[in-house]
């Protein structure tokens, strides 16, 4: 495995490797990011894997300066795992002095996380192209637990044409539920008590949907009721939505996107749960 950390070395290790797969992190890395890397492994000759905690995706009061690093150990992983190239470069290899352009994808980023986080997938998206950019990679690997930024990526791929197969793979939980996140870390022992909570309640939807309930807003009722039975959370938003467009559903049809954030202390977490289709 060999660790990159600028472009201009990247581009000269890519040069003659063929299909390669490229599965995008922040590192701080756990079986969710390991999972994206297996499905690499399987489907690509190469695989690479970045690390950069992107600072355009934070918004001013955001987790930035404390989102959790260990490059090292995430490096083991790695290695372990089968990976053949990291790029982890620094912020000013990212962004030279200078750097003046920012990709918007509009309309899915209005809502959800978007709404809460104004400017996050304007950075996720400039960053995500450049990466794409710099490690040309022949499929790139996101998770389902973050279900709208994979929306805006299959969008940012689609609407500029980038020669990229995105690929979708499942969200790895704990086994009370808990989806695996870097920023569960930051959760006292009480508040990863209360945390499986978000879990049930989108399980509270799903099984009101496989009942026969049709009525997003009684789905989302079911959600909200289960959260408000956790002192220590506090719910952002919970959403019944179309699984494409994102916006808000009256009525389910044949499938939706069930999905919420909550906070818990000082910690914010997502989580969603694809219903029916
Ligand atoms: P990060 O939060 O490190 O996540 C990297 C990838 O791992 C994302 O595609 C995310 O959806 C996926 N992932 C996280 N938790 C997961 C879980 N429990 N199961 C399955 N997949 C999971 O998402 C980002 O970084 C950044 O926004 C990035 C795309 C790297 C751009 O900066």
């Amino acid at each position: 495995m060999r660790l990159i950390e600028t472009v201009a070395e990247f581009r000269a290790a890519r040069t003659g490797l063929g299909e390669l797969g490229l599965v995008p992190t922040m590192g701080y890395l756990h079986e969710g990011h390991l999972s994206l890397v297996a499905r690499a492994r399987a489907e690509c000759v190469a695989v690479a894997a970045s690390i950069f905690v992107n600072p355009t995706q934070f918004g001013p009061n955001e987790d930035l300066a404390r989102y959790p690093r260990d490059l090292p150990r995430d490096l083991g992983l790695l290695e372990a795992a089968g990976v053949d190239l990291v790029f982890a470069p620094q912020p000013s290899e990212v962004y030279p002095p200078g750097f003046d352009t920012v990709i918007e994808v509009r309309g899915v980023t209005d809502v959800l996380e978007g709404a809460v986080r104004p400017g996050h997938f304007a950075g996720v998206a400039t960053v995500v192209a450049k990466l794409f950019n710099i490690v040309q990679p022949t499929r790139a690997y996101f998770g389902q637990k973050d279900a709208q930024q994979s929306v805006v990526i299959r969008k940012l791929v689609r609407d500029l044409n980038l020669p990229v197969e995105v690929v979708v793979a499942p969200t790895v939980r704990e086994t009370d539920g808990l989806a695996l996140s870097s920023r569960n870390s930051y959760l006292t022992r009480g508040e990863r008590a209360a945390a499986p909570a978000i879990y049930r309640a989108l399980n509270a939807a799903k099984a009101q949907f496989e009942g026969g309930e049709r009525e997003a807003e009684a789905l989302r009722d079911a959600m909200r009721a289960v959260i408000a039975a956790e002192p220590l959370m506090r719910v952002d938003y919970v959403s019944v939505a179309d699984a494409d467009s994102l916006r808000e559903l009256t009525r389910v049809e044949d499938r939706a996107l069930a999905s919420m954030a909550v906070r818990l202390g000082t910690t914010r977490l997502i989580d969603n749960l694809l219903l029916g289709g």
